[in-house]
């Protein structure tokens, strides 16, 4: 079976085609960065236009990738939330019209299963359960997973995600949207013992976390540091990235220890745009080594957001029956125990 998969939930247009057979046999992405760098985050209703002009042709393409014609596709998956609620339309109406055209069932997919079900991409995927830590732009989740659709919320960002911390603070930083890999490359070049910021929430019991006090003491470190009317010098921008990428890492770490901990479960799934960050991927493999554990991220191309997370995800719904109606319904937010339980 063959399922096309389509992302559109924010300033990604991603395009895959997933065979249960061998696999993925095409993947493309788009990625509308440039077009929302001048305004320093995503505009909504551009993401949403561009998303039109792209869908379609993507879609040609994934087909043309996989020398496959529509009448192979056995199914339609598309993303149906969380995220902005015109990009998502854009994806769940061309995604629910072929499927229709085509005579082939729709699903709907979470995005963050999407992300969650990523490593599973990978030859060596992880078995239930484990503990996922989901680090994006919108969410930092730690999730108790024991099944697919089995997604128990354990601990969440009270604030700002990951993702959005690191973007916020590389802006303070001088750098362009979105900022958190160009804030990671920077930070090899910082001196870890200038700074020392706070690891948020660390300090009393609980798998919540707030992120939005680090990005304040980013934010008064550079006052401090900036003499009236001349930018911070490049050793102390480098010295603050550090400071804060440190710390944030560390954050992560402490909170997914204590969420192994409180699960009995060994193994630990990173996923989201922040899994690309290698000083968190480092940092959870020794941790999971000293646990004589497992750790599992997606190759970074799916850490940040594409289709063939959404394929793979669509592809599970496909095999279990569970298809969408034939409204055109999204979910600018949706809770991911809402999500049906498939027995394998
Ligand atoms: O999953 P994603 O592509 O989109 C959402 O669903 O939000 O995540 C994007 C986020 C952005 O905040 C971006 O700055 C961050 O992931 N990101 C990184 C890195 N690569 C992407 N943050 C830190 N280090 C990186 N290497
Ligand atoms: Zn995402």
């Amino acid at each position: 079976m063959k399922i096309l998969g389509i992302e559109t939930s924010c300033d990604e247009t991603g395009i895959a085609i997933y065979d249960d057979i061998h696999g993925l046999i095409a993947n493309q992405l788009y990625s509308q960065v440039k077009l929302h760098a001048d305004y320093g985050g995503v505009v909504p209703e551009l993401a949403s236009r561009d998303h039109i002009r792209k869908t379609v042709p993507l879609i040609q393409a994934a087909l043309k990738e996989a020398h496959l014609d529509s009448a192979d596709i056995d199914g339609v998956a598309y993303t149906a939330g969380p995220g902005l609620i015109g990009a998502l339309m854009v994806g769940a109406s061309i995604g629910r019209s072929l499927a229709y055209a085509w005579n082939v069932p729709a699903i709907a997919v979470h995005h963050m299963e999407g992300h969650l079900l990523a490593p599973m991409l990978e030859d060596n995927p992880p078995e239930f359960p484990f503990v996922a830590l989901l680090v994006s732009g919108g969410h930092t989740q730690l999730i108790s997973v024991t099944g697919i659709g089995q997604y128990e919320l354990i601990g969440e960002s009270i604030d700002d995600a990951a993702g959005e911390a690191f973007d916020k603070t590389a802006k303070l930083l001088g750098l362009d949207y979105p900022g958190g890999a160009k804030l990671s490359k920077l930070a090899q070049q910082g001196n870890a013992s200038r700074f020392s910021f706070p690891r948020p929430m660390t300090d009393r019991p609980g798998l919540d976390f707030s992120f939005s006090g680090l990005k304040t003491a980013a934010a008064n470190t550079i006052y401090q540091h900036s003499t009236e009317g001349n930018e911070l010098d490049s050793q102390t921008k480098a010295d603050i990235a550090r400071a804060f990428e440190d710390a944030l890492v560390d954050t992560l770490l402490i909170k997914s220890r204590r969420a192994l901990d409180q699960t009995g479960f060994n193994r630990l799934v990173i996923a989201g745009g922040v899994s690309a960050n290698n000083t968190l991927r480092d940092k959870l493999t020794q941790l999971m080594q000293q646990r004589k554990g497992q750790v599992y991220y997606p190759r970074l191309e799916f850490c940040t957001d594409n289709g063939a997370m959404i394929a793979y995800a669509g592809m599970i719904h496909l095999k279990a029956k569970q298809y969408s109606d034939l409204a055109i319904n999204v979910r600018p937010r949706w809770p991911l125990n809402e999500l049906s339980v498939v027995n394998e």
